[in-house]
């Protein structure tokens, strides 16, 4: 097989295993933005991906398709050597996805390693009426100043990443783009008095309903019970929306989120983040 970077006119003539993926030719964005395609013959059999995030720039996202007439010939696992080469910086390679899925499997099988994990993190809304929380005043977005909403969403993000996927330089603006895209003000819950303690950020994204939940500082006095003040009035108040479920995007080393979600029925599958560290490449 011979690796090749992806061009424009090749990925404007995908073949039909391609045509649903969102496929961009090498260097979309910059050095950091790699795509190649690796050819039998004149077939093209496999693409592969590598990118950096702006919001974290410490791995390189990781992505391999093979044509589903050619799995389990290797040329995965080639893809995966040529991926490691493109780098522009050593950075190790990363993936993701759910418990069962395909990607993790391959990944695992070519010796990467979680660095992280989410639980099962589906709530019905309505199992909120089973948090006992006491006389934690919370108060929906829309009621705390834009900019201290946004300044206690940047510091919460930038803390909860920092001791397994640190935020890049200059996160903040990619960061607050999304933020300001998807968050819904009437369902976002916060213990704010002159300053944003703690929240509950619900993101509407296509009618799904997801929650960040955290303090803005890993040591904050209490914060498992201004926690549980804010996602109990999140979840009612998408319950009253007639939203049914909702999914939390948390993980398993949040100090405050992790044991709160501890005390509601959850419905769903684990998720990992896994890297090949170094000495670990796949090839
Ligand atoms: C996952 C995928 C990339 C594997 O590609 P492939 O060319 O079939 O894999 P290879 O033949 O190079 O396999 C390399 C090794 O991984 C193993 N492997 C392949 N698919 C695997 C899977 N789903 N789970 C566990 N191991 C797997 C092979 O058995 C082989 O092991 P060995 O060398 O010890 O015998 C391919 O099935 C695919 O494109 N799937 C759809 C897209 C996808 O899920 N991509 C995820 C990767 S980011």
């Amino acid at each position: 097989m011979q690796c090749r970077p992806l061009t424009r006119p090749v990925v404007e003539a995908a073949p039909v295993w391609l045509q649903q993926e969102d496929l961009r030719p090498d260097r979309w964005r910059d050095e950091s933005t790699r795509a190649a395609g690796g050819w039998a013959g004149d077939e093209l059999v496999v693409v592969g991906r590598i990118f950096t995030s702006r919001v974290h720039a410490s791995r390189y996202w990781t992505e391999v398709i093979v044509a589903p007439g050619s799995r389990h010939r290797g040329y995965g696992r080639q893809m995966l050597g040529h991926l490691v080469e493109l780098r522009a910086e050593d950075k190790p390679l990363c993936t993701r996805g759910y418990v069962s899925a395909e990607a993790v499997s391959f990944a695992r099988h070519l010796g990467a390693r979680p660095y992280q994990t989410c639980p099962p993190e589906t709530v019905a809304t309505s199992d909120a009426l089973g948090l006992r929380t006491g006389e934690v005043l919370v108060v929906p977005g829309a009621e705390v100043p834009r900019h201290e909403l946004e300044r206690a969403w940047v510091d919460t993000y930038a803390w909860v990443h920092a001791s397994w996927s640190p935020v890049a330089a200059g996160f903040e603006e990619p960061l607050l783009a999304g933020f300001r895209t998807d968050i819904s003000l009437d369902h976002t819950r916060l213990v704010a008095t002159s300053t944003v303690l703690a929240g509950s950020y619900v993101f509407l994204d296509e009618g799904d309903a997801v929650i960040v939940a955290e303090c803005r500082s890993p040591v904050e006095p209490l914060g498992l019970d201004l926690l549980r003040a804010c996602v109990r009035a999140s979840l009612l108040s998408l319950a009253a929306a007639g939203v049914q479920a909702a999914t939390f995007d948390g993980h398993d080393t949040d100090p405050h989120f992790r044991p709160l979600l501890g005390e509601l029925p959850t419905t769903g599958e684990a998720f990992e983040l896994l890297e090949w560290l170094p000495g670990g490449s796949p090839v």
